[in-house]
């Protein structure tokens, strides 16, 4: 495929790689929506709360810190609600979840947008992998603690990555979650995003019967600030070949804000997106034991936390 075919061919959808979020919700509006984006002071969040707000939608934009939540809802147009939600601290993802009850919001939409990726040497949160611990585990207890919120036809919509693929081979190691055995910056980046990938493949599951939804995505590669704690090779090879295949900001939040908002999606679950369309994931994502064993541990885990 030429580069020109890549940047312009459109799916099934009507969109495709160089499709941006205001192109994929054009015409759209989102009045008397409320939908709540994680990781809205930066890259991809930050276009999704902007189009988000801009189709009309309330916004509940949460990041690390309330100041960073307040400084990101102000620059942009529209109705939002900054938050506090730091991912890697059980207390500030309850105190999240406890304000979204106290002030009675009820949710159309929970989109799992934050991460962090490849950090050079192994760090952990309450004993666990800290990229495990962000992108799945905060994000695994902002969901289930906001389940009674989301509206009947809600939906969950999480940044998973084609960079699950770069998982362990047996797909979540359950005796390594603490990366004290083997750790590996994409390794273990990989296996957060299979987890993001599995966790709305058994939401979907838990969700049947009803017509809530559950999705995961893959953005595209976009130069974020994501790419921070890449190493020189990875950060080289990407400033030098990046400019070819690196999707914008606007397009690289365009799929997430797509499978949140297009209403040719309703009912659509238990599905893995790129470029707007629904792509192929690693076969072990469809692995519906591995799917519950993971929610399972997750559960104890959080249980256990302080
Ligand atoms: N960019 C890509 O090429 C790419 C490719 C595949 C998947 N993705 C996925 O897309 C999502 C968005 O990435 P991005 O490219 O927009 O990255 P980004 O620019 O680095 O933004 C990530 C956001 O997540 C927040 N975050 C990080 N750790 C957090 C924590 N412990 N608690 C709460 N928030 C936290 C960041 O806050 P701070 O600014 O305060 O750190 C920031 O708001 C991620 O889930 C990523 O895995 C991105």
């Amino acid at each position: 495929m030429s580069l020109y075919e890549l940047f312009t061919k459109k799916g099934p959808s009507g969109f495709g790689y160089g499709s941006t979020a205001e192109q994929v919700t054009e015409g759209l509006s989102l009045a008397g929506k409320t939908m709540l984006v994680t990781g809205v002071n930066a890259g991809l969040g930050h276009e999704a709360l902007r189009v988000l707000a801009l189709r009309g939608a309330r916004v509940v934009g949460t990041a690390r810190t309330l100041e960073k939540a307040r400084a990101a809802c102000e620059a942009v147009q529209g109705d939002t609600i900054p938050l506090a939600c730091e991912l890697s601290d059980p207390a500030s993802v309850r105190a999240c979840v406890e304000e979204v009850k106290r002030r009675g919001l009820q949710l159309d939409v929970i989109l799992c947008n934050a991460g962090i990726m490849a950090l050079p040497k192994l760090e952990k949160a309450h004993g666990i992998e800290l990229q495990f611990f962000t992108n799945h585990i905060g994000h695994f207890m902002l969901v289930t603690g906001l389940l009674g919120q989301l509206t009947e036809t809600g939906r969950v919509v999480m940044l998973s990555s084609s960079a699950h693929t770069m998982a362990p081979k047996e797909g979540i190691e359950f005796d390594n979650l603490d990366g004290a055995k083997r750790y590996g910056d994409w390794r273990n980046y990989g296996q957060s995003k299979l987890a993001n990938l599995l966790f709305a493949k058994e939401l979907s599951r838990r969700f049947a019967g009803t017509k809530k939804t559950a999705n995961a995505v893959h953005p595209g590669v976009i130069s974020t600030n994501l790419g921070r704690h890449m190493n020189a090779f990875m950060t080289a090879t990407f400033s030098l070949f990046g400019w070819i295949a690196l999707k914008s900001i606007p397009q690289g939040a365009a799929t997430e804000v797509y499978v949140a908002t297009s209403p040719a999606l309703a009912g659509v679950t238990g599905q893995y997106f790129a470029d707007c369309n629904v792509a192929k994931s690693r076969p072990d994502a469809d692995d519906a034991e591995l799917a519950k064993k993971l929610w399972e541990v997750s559960e104890k885990l959080v249980a256990a936390l302080p």
